[in-house]
């Protein structure tokens, strides 16, 4: 079948498909083998969020803004708008704070990825809410009212990261110059051919932490000791990883994870990344404090959109982007 590739939506092309068509097709060398992955959601911890936050409220009110699947509802429904209405946020240009789009940069990439999604820009909440669609009705009050209340928790969890490197408690808090938060929509439609492509290859995330919440249909999977191992959900938890600017500011103490979905050919699956930020002018360098004769310096500094550029316009070809800001380059 002939399709020409991002003329249409994922969503719009996948509802009367029954083959992959060719552009989202992996070479063999790079496809997902999902009979090869064990799943052990045994090994990932679970952190009750009442420890880390020390506050009952900032919990009880992130679970009722996220209660059942109010939350997922309107992602639903954005998604199942027609496609008319949906495209008025369409744009392929990474650099737009609020856009929908398909796979993961369709100026750049050869192979496509089983993926609409939308991203939206939520901190500062009062210069983006403007540009987020207006419909369906209760988007951008839900959207807004989530995206404030999940703020905190990153902002705890900074905390909690520094004290753990033995920084100041305010340290990455800092580090981040103004913050920034952006969050997307990911929504992953049932694929004919799930062995052949991928929801989103293997990649790090290039912001600081993500914070992860998924609907009841399995996809995510982390590379843990050279083995892909699947994250099934379990009601009410987020997933949090550490992204590369972690890994900078820990002077490669702790490790961007990499990880990867992949789809079905049986539900459509909705995941919804916050990606806590540096600003953009924020300039990240490994803290000072965790280089000594051990611990050379491992980064050279960088602005977050010097590196956030890299990490849009190189693909997720490649695992990670912390490579090319090396002290050392070594590629
Ligand atoms: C991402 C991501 C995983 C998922 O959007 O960066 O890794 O499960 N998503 O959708
Ligand atoms: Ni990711």
């Amino acid at each position: 079948m002939a399709v020409a590739p991002h003329k249409v939506l994922l969503l719009d092309l996948a509802s009367n498909i029954n083959r992959v068509p060719s552009n989202y097709i992996r070479p063999i060398s790079d496809r997902p083998n999902l009979d090869k992955v064990d799943s052990i959601d045994a090994s990932i911890p679970l952190i009750d969020l009442h420890d880390v936050t020390g506050s009952n409220d900032v919990v009880q009110q992130i679970g009722r803004a996220c209660k059942d699947y109010g939350f997922f509802q309107v992602s639903r429904e954005f998604f199942s708008m027609p496609q008319s209405e949906r495209l008025k946020s369409y744009s392929d240009d990474p650099s737009k704070t609020t856009r929908l789009s398909t796979s993961f940069n369709v100026k750049t990439e050869k192979v496509s990825n089983w993926r609409d999604f939308l991203r939206l820009h939520c901190y500062p909440l009062e210069d983006y809410l403007h540009e987020w669609p207006s419909s369906p009705t209760s988007f951008r009050e839900d959207v807004a009212e989530y995206s404030r209340r999940i703020r905190k928790v990153a902002l705890r969890l900074l905390e909690a990261i520094s004290e753990s490197l033995g920084l100041e408690r305010d340290y990455i808090d800092r580090a981040l110059g103004k913050h920034g938060q952006h969050m997307a929509l990911n929504y992953y439609p049932p694929c004919p051919q799930p062995e052949l492509t991928y929801g989103l290859p293997g990649h790090a995330d290039p912001n600081v932490i993500t914070i992860l919440l998924q609907d009841d249909v399995p996809g995510l999977q982390v590379l843990n000791n050279g083995k892909w191992l699947a994250v099934n959900p379990i009601p009410h938890t987020f997933i949090i990883n550490i992204g590369d600017q972690i890994q900078v500011l820990s002077n490669d103490r702790y490790k961007s994870v990499l990880h990867r979905a992949v789809v079905n050919s049986y539900k459509e699956r909705i995941s919804i990344p916050t990606f806590y930020c540096p600003s953009p002018e924020a300039i990240i360098a490994p803290a000072p404090k965790l280089i000594d004769e051990e611990h050379p310096c491992q980064y050279k500094s960088f602005t977050y959109t010097e590196y956030y550029q890299k990490f849009w316009n190189r693909g997720l070809a490649k695992e990670t982007c912390l490579d090319l800001f090396r002290a050392t380059p070594y590629i």
